[in-house]
């Protein structure tokens, strides 16, 4: 039996028929490019229903709806960003490239920022928090927003791994002054390209992202300030729109296959944070805790399970992080779990004598 981590082909073949009409449709329409595109507004108009927010700003990446999301606060160079380090790299790319200073904090067994470690780091430079919803489970949104409240520091949300996910029934993107989502093609809610959304309920940083996604233009022709080009395509978007119809489809399955381990692995030399009442999670990734790690992936692999580690090389010990001498003191659990973490398949199409297969596989190892 071989098992892939994640199917894209498989996905598209089991699409093709309702997508193909639909991507034509879409390019019959003459508009490829720029923000008035059909396909584009009825998904940002879908995507503010769904997760009642007011504004949706359709972008070109994950990376860019942080990196917007940030700029339209005003962060610039020698401000500081709290964050984590065991995120993908353009969580704290998006707050380098402003000139901005990443202050990491150590994360819980359940991979997420520790919100009792924020306070300590909190200075007169702090000018955001940007916690991560790793793995598709939501930070501890109420304690991080009581922070917020308290010192009055804006928290701008990364949601590229948990479309749908919900804390306390309300979905993570909506604590803070802006979520930010990626679209990209390995995520719940896929495109088949880049692309990324902002979803915020502050009008000021709506109308700033929608004007500097698109040169800063204000209409056809003046614009307020420089700007960039990061328009989603509306193909994306057309794209995005049909998967919508399917996620609660997708979201489900997952979750039934994380259930499924939940139930069967071994819980002796494995650690996986259960979903404790207050969440909703989405398993973008299902990640393991595992002893002997890099062992049981090769093992894996030999027996043709693909498996992947999100992420082996914590953000603070890669070469550019480690130039600008940050204090990574007190990183105990991003460093420790970087050793042990491992991603499982966990996608829609895996069938049950799939996922019975890799917990045998997995089980069989530690006897
Ligand atoms: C946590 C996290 N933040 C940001 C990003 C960046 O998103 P994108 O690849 O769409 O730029 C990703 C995507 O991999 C991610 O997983």
């Amino acid at each position: 039996m071989k098992i892939k981590y994640l199917n894209l082909s498989e996905q598209w073949r089991e699409e093709k028929a309702k997508l193909l009409p639909i991507i034509s449709r879409s390019l019959d329409t003459g508009h490829f490019v720029g923000v008035k595109g059909e396909e584009i507004l009825k998904f940002e108009k879908k995507v503010s229903k769904l997760l009642k927010v007011k504004h949706v700003i359709s972008v070109n990446s994950g990376t860019d709806a942080l990196t917007l999301s940030l700029y339209a606060l005003g962060i610039k160079r020698g401000d500081e960003i709290i964050t984590v380090a065991n995120s993908y790299l353009a969580t704290t790319g998006a707050i380098v490239h402003l000139g901005a200073k990443p202050v990491f904090v150590d994360v819980l067994p359940d991979q997420n920022i520790d919100p009792k470690k924020i306070s300590n780091k909190i200075t007169k430079k702090t000018k955001a928090i940007l916690p991560v919803h790793l793995t598709g489970r939501s930070c501890k949104m109420d304690e991080i927003k009581k922070i917020s409240n308290k010192f009055k520091i804006p928290i701008i949300e990364d949601c590229a791994q948990s479309f749908g996910s919900k804390y306390k029934n309300k979905f993570c993107g909506t604590w803070g002054e802006a979520g930010c989502f990626s679209s990209h093609p390995l995520k719940n809610l896929s495109g088949i390209g880049d692309g990324g959304f902002v979803v915020t309920n502050n009008s000021k940083i709506a109308k700033f992202i929608y004007q500097t996604r698109n040169h800063g233009l204000k209409n056809r022709d003046e614009m307020d300030n420089f700007g960039y080009n990061s328009r989603m395509d509306n193909v994306q978007a057309a794209v995005l729109n049909f998967r919508l119809t399917r996620l609660n489809f997708i979201i489900k399955k997952r979750r039934e296959n994380a259930k499924f381990y939940f139930k069967n692995l071994n819980k002796k030399n494995i650690f996986f944070p259960r979903e404790n009442k207050n969440e909703f999670n989405t398993y973008h990734t299902f990640v393991i805790q595992a002893d002997k790690r890099n062992s049981l992936k090769k093992y894996l692999r030999k027996h043709n399970i693909t498996t992947y580690i999100h992420y082996p090389i914590p953000i603070h010990k890669q070469k550019p992080v480690r130039k600008l001498k940050l204090d990574v003191r007190n990183l105990k659990n991003t460093d420790n779990q970087s050793k042990k973490i491992l991603s499982l398949p966990v996608h829609h199409n895996l069938k049950k004598s799939q996922l019975k297969y890799i917990v045998k596989k997995i089980n069989t190892f530690y006897e």
